[in-house]
């Protein structure tokens, strides 16, 4: 929807169209956020976005009768290779509730109960995998595997597919060519006009092209096994149909879904214990209380066999996701448009269908949190704690009904790896690695390598 914005207000303005959006466009709008506060707009040479991260005014934004999702200029590129996805749909697209509804039943509790072993068994191919560089004293590189892990996960647990991703030198090409998509989405967005870019898009057209031809293996595969019933997301896809109007998904929804979750269920995940492990391996207090917590359940088995109860368990591991998700949120931005003509902050006017971007790690570096927001500290997310904040301080998944459907499969995948890595392995930062950010939409730790040792009982 395009409405001239009124823009009568007194919010101040970021221009940035000398330089443009940079590489880095969320640590970019971190930056001028923390020179011009927590609400102010970025103007670019082609458009201009508010940005938005004060506490009080994030809780308006998530009120479901003033503002809805907004599919902004990043997603609207995404749109190119997901197309009606659930993460890319409008919110007023038919496919968008039908695929909710038709796939929440895969996200229930007792969905989750039953990802356990498939979640469990690709965990023990990545000790598996670690055992061998621990034994040859090599390094790990850490976001090259947790990626290895996630898309294996999500594409047994989600499509009894199995991307195999230990048993290769190289990360499955899915991945490089997913990454090189989300890139071209993202530095799109800061093209200088006039230039050719036809080589560039040519190439993304290739890739988008190979993401589908993934997804037909996907749903042959299924189909070769003469079984396209059955619970998973797959299953639901080809089989469950709408209770509104009886009828199943459509061929090409169904295959803008399962991108849609092939590159949402593991990429924001990955990212999210890759920078978890990174604060571990400079935290050993932190590191130790993991431990322990572990230590407690399992004791010191060398092959844990950790329940789907365990993971309700092991709740200093999941504050410790929780603080990393505050710092660094792999899925940094969520758009919300007004419904109607209103006043954010009752001082910014907005048009109906204008819109606000919440630009998550400046909301979780609000002043709520005190006067080191940038220190990591799980004890923040002690329960007690976290509840006096409210609802509103922590956003990492989205808000309302467009919030991340995968939330609860993350925090559970997560977690248990997470505590089985901690429990097995000493972590240790031998290249005295600083933090560097790569955003490719989503965020993640750039080069971070650890050397892992196995645990001696002094551990
Ligand atoms: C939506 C973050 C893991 C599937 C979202 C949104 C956020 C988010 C912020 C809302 C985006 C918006 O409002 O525009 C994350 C993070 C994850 C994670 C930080 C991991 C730590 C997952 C997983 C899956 C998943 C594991 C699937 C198994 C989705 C889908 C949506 C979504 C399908 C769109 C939902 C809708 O609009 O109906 N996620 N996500 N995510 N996420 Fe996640």
């Amino acid at each position: 929807m395009t409405q001239t914005p009124l823009h009568h207000d007194d919010v101040p303005v970021a221009d940035v169209s000398g330089t443009g959006l940079t590489a880095t466009p969320t640590q970019q709008a971190m930056e001028l956020a923390r020179r011009h506060g927590p609400v102010f707009r970025r103007r670019t040479r082609e458009f201009q976005s508010l940005l938005v991260s004060d506490v009080d005014l994030v809780a308006e934004l998530s009120d479901e009768q003033r503002f809805a999702k907004a599919v902004g200029p990043a997603l609207e590129n995404v749109r190119e290779f997901a197309a009606d996805g659930l993460f890319t749909a409008y919110n007023d697209e038919f496919n968008w509730a039908k695929a909710h509804d038709i796939l929440m039943p895969a996200f229930a509790l007792g969905s989750m109960r039953t990802y356990h072993p498939v979640m469990l068994r690709v965990a023990r191919r990545l000790l598996d995998s670690w055992d061998r560089a621990a034994a040859a004293s090599a390094p790990v590189d850490v976001p090259d595997d947790m990626t290895r892990m996630t898309l294996d996960t999500i594409g047994l647990a989600g499509f009894g597919f199995d991307f195999g991703s230990f048993g290769r030198a190289e990360p499955h090409p899915f991945v490089g060519a997913m990454v090189r998509c989300l890139d071209w989405s993202m530095t799109r967005l800061s093209r200088v006009p006039g230039t050719d870019h036809s080589e560039r898009d040519e190439a993304f057209r290739a890739d988008a092209r190979y993401l589908a031809s993934v997804v037909d293996e996907v749903i042959n595969t299924r189909a070769a096994e003469g079984d396209t019933s059955g619970e998973d997301l797959l299953g639901l896809m080809l089989g469950a149909r709408h209770p509104a109007d009886g009828t199943t998904l459509d061929a090409a929804n169904i295959r803008n879904q399962i991108i849609t979750f092939l590159i949402a269920g593991h990429e924001t995940t990955s990212g999210t214990l890759s920078f978890a492990l990174h604060y571990l391996a400079k935290n050993p207090t932190v590191l130790r209380l993991v431990q322990r917590e572990a230590d407690e359940l399992w004791g010191d088995s060398p092959d844990p066999e950790p329940s789907f109860e365990d993971i309700g368990r092991l709740t200093y591991t999941r504050q410790v996701l929780n603080e990393t998700l505050r710092l660094w949120p792999s899925a940094p931005a969520f758009g919300r448009q007004a419904r109607h003509d209103t006043v954010l902050g009752g001082r910014i006017p907005m048009r109906a269908g204008e819109a606000a971007a919440v630009l998550i790690p400046m909301l979780h570096r609000s002043p709520v949190r005190g006067d080191n927001p940038e220190l990591f500290d799980p004890a923040r997310f002690a329960p007690e704690a976290e509840a006096a904040r409210g609802p509103h301080a922590f956003k990492p998944f989205g808000t309302g009904e467009r919030a991340c459907i995968g939330r609860q499969f993350a925090l559970d995948e997560a977690t248990m790896v997470l505590a089985m890595l901690a429990h097995r392995y000493r972590l240790v930062d031998h290249a005295g690695y600083r933090l560097k950010v790569k955003e490719t939409l989503t965020l993640k730790p750039e080069g971070l390598t650890l050397a892992v040792r196995a645990r001696t009982a002094a551990d």
